[in-house]
């Protein structure tokens, strides 16, 4: 008997809104503000993909990076400084170093550690097994994890990027309880599906993960539909 070719299964609703020309339209999170969390873990080159993105795309974007964030994002892109120039070197555009504010991590009195302070989401990405943990055990000791403390308290969404791999039962059951409490734990394990050729699409697809979930609209290739393309 001749094996039939695997189809793809039928769309399941409403078509998603993915085709758009662009990575990011200058207005798709125009009037949002989102806090970024990197820590130590490795994929410096999400967050900071991340980053350009929302910046590109209209957002305010409050950054905190951990002590081995910046070890990092040093190690992995170069990065000796934080600051617009070096953290987003694409964006020609001066004005938008406006909507970048970037935290000191040891700063637990700044803005994102209240919850008076209205944002439309936090991501951690990467996120190290050390900061999961201290996630999970609800400790507010550095400005990353008091301001991730603050966003489940005020049930906005947390996307949690954990970076490691194999899992201890120890990540597991953090992940567990984050999820229990409202996270989102998506951990940087991007999808082959659509053939990427490059690291860049390869950072893409998680990249446009994380911007599905704190629901700011992208044209980065990530659908299942777009297989065969
Ligand atoms: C180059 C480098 C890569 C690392 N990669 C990871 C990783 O992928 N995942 C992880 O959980 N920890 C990783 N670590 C270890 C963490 O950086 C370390 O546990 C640190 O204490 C995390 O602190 P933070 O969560 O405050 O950033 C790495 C460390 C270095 C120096």
């Amino acid at each position: 008997m001749t094996p039939t070719a695997p189809t793809k299964p039928a769309t399941i609703g409403a078509p998603v809104p993915s085709a758009l020309p662009t990575p990011i339209e200058p207005d798709a999170a125009k009037g949002k503000r989102f806090v970024l969390g990197v820590s130590g873990a490795s994929g410096a080159a999400y967050a900071l993909r991340l980053l350009e993105l929302m910046l590109q795309g209209g957002a305010e974007v409050h950054l905190v990076v951990t002590e081995y964030g910046r070890r990092l994002l040093f190690d992995e892109a170069g990065i000796t400084h934080l600051d617009f120039a070096n953290l987003c070197p694409t964006i020609t555009d001066a004005r938008v170093a406006q909507r970048l504010v970037i935290h000191p991590n040891k700063d637990v009195g700044a803005v994102i550690a209240s919850g008076s302070f209205l944002h439309h989401g936090m991501a951690v990405l990467p996120c190290s097994s050390s900061a999961l943990g201290y996630m999970a055990t609800g400790s507010g000791s550095n400005l990353l994890c008091r301001a991730a403390m603050v966003t489940l308290k005020e049930r906005r969404p947390l996307i949690v990027c954990h970076r490691e791999t194999p899992l201890n039962l120890i990540d597991i059951e953090n992940m567990q309880r984050l999820t229990l409490a409202g996270a989102i734990v998506c951990p940087t394990n991007p999808g082959f599906y659509l053939k990427p050729t490059s690291v860049e699409e390869i950072v893409d697809f998680m990249v446009g993960k994380v911007l599905d979930l704190l629901k700011v609209e992208h044209g980065l290739k990530i659908r299942w539909e777009q297989a065969g393309d």
